[in-house]
């Protein structure tokens, strides 16, 4: 089948890879001239497990290519996926502009009957939208006779696994009302239902909200384990061993119950306010997500508060050393990463920072300057002579670091986990100073 991606952003490329891989005949689009040469050419503009040798395959085979020209793309395409970024507007809402637009140059260009399918991440009611503003074009150009359908086909991809995630996906979600379309669809993810991944049909209205609810409930999770972390401190209980107790009840499952310092990234910040805007457009006041929210904002400044607490608040003589930077880890997307908010309150207190991280220095760089701030590309260099060491991203070359190295190297040993990588009796028999999340500290 023939397929066309708007947007070669992180979720268009692995959806118009994923598609070329499972047999299909894909062109990306992009208005950015340059991303698009760089894919022509053989280069890829953002780092995904298997997506380079995935695009370089399909390129190969003549099944992806890429373009700028929206007509050549219109023209070849029975489906047309919309995936351009929806950020957040002030109030956290989901600005739609982008592709809204899209939709309009569609509407503006388009002589055939398509389906266009919505991918990005968009509030309810999108789907309506986006076809009215074609519709509109169309009436527009005196080409009512020309019909399209609207589908929602949210993706459920996380950095660092997505095409894992596209191509063994516990769900396909596609939302419509018409069953010749639902057909269509379902021909289109063949080669994934026939391998037994289920595909749900539902409603378009249900479809855009469960992208919402997904990405909410999983936050809930999180902001929830936070919670039970801060009873654990207070009663000296220990959120690690409360979490194995909890999360052994087959009913709630370990998952997403990692205490820490909060989620970070491109899609639960932003959906988490995005689904409380919605609410509020609707006039239902979502408490729960509410609280989600702010307990996560609050964690973020867990590690700091615990800084702030062992040193006073001055930190001009201090040199603090991070480890992680990214959100989480095996990526270099430092977007709502806990890091960067403990880095500028930190500088804010005078503290010189020292900086680790295998993968988002140069992106860190960039945001918040070199102003008091060093980064270094060796783990141990990083902690040379500083007087405490904070852990913010659960990389795994930290939880396998040389204690003994770490501890000659600090001024003084002092470690505050904010991702409770290490054992606190360990942390102790190696004399450090230890501090994590829901855990109590030992000396
Ligand atoms: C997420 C969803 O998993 C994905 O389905 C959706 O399409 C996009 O958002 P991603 O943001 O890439 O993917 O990362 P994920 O691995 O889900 O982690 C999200 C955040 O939650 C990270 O900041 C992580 O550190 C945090 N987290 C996760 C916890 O704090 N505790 C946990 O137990 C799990």
């Amino acid at each position: 089948m023939n397929v066309g991606v708007v947007g070669v952003g992180y979720v268009g490329l692995v959806v118009g890879a994923c598609f070329a891989e499972m047999g299909h005949h894909v062109i990306c689009l992009d208005i950015d001239q340059h991303k698009i040469s760089l894919l022509k050419s053989g280069q890829v503009p953002i780092y995904e497990p298997g997506l380079y040798e995935m695009i370089k395959r399909n390129s190969e085979n003549g099944r992806l290519s890429f373009t700028t020209d929206l007509k050549e793309m219109l023209d070849f395409s029975l489906f047309v996926f919309i995936a351009v970024g929806t950020p957040p507007n002030e109030d956290g809402s989901a600005d739609l502009s982008h592709v809204l637009q899209v939709a309009k140059e569609i509407g503006q260009n388009i002589n055939r009957y398509t389906i266009i399918v919505d991918k990005s991440t968009v509030p309810v009611g999108t789907a309506q939208k986006v076809k009215n503003v074609i519709k509109e074009e169309l009436t527009n150009r005196g080409l009512n006779q020309i019909e399209i359908d609207v589908v929602s086909n949210p993706e459920f991809l996380r950095e660092g696994a997505a095409i894992e995630d596209f191509m063994h996906p516990s769900r396909i979600v596609v939302g419509t009302d018409h069953p010749r379309i639902a057909a269509l669809m379902k021909e289109l993810y063949r080669p994934l239902t026939d391998q037994g991944y289920p595909l749900l049909q539902m409603s378009i209205f249900s479809a855009e909200l469960t992208k919402y609810a997904t990405n909410a409930m999983l936050a809930t999770r999180i902001s929830f384990i936070n919670e039970i972390a801060v009873i654990c401190e207070a009663t000296g209980a220990d959120i690690e061993e409360v979490k194995l107790g909890l999360g052994s009840d087959t009913r709630v499952g370990m998952a997403f119950l990692n205490a820490g310092l909060g989620y970070g990234g491109s899609c639960f910040p932003k959906d988490v306010k995005a689904l409380i805007q919605t609410g509020k457009e609707y006039r239902v006041e979502l408490q729960i997500v509410k609280a989600v929210d702010q307990v996560n904002s609050q964690q973020k400044q867990k590690l700091l508060n615990k800084v702030l607490q062992f040193f006073g608040e001055d930190l001009h003589e201090k040199v603090i050393a991070i480890w992680g930077l990214a959100f989480k880890p095996e990526t270099d997307d430092i977007r709502e990463a806990p890091a960067i908010e403990t880095i500028k309150e930190l500088r804010r207190h005078g503290a010189t920072i020292h900086a680790h991280d295998p993968a988002a220095i140069e992106n860190t760089r960039v945001l918040l300057g070199n102003n008091g701030i060093y980064y270094f590309d060796d783990l141990y260099e990083a902690i040379k002579n500083s007087d405490a060491l904070l852990l913010i991203t659960e990389w795994k070359m930290y939880q396998e670091a040389d204690l003994s190295i770490v501890k000659k190297r600090m001024k003084y040993p002092v470690l505050f986990d904010g991702r409770n990588q290490f054992d606190p009796i360990a942390m102790q028999k190696a004399g450090f100073v230890y501090y994590s999340i829901g855990r109590k500290k030992v000396q």
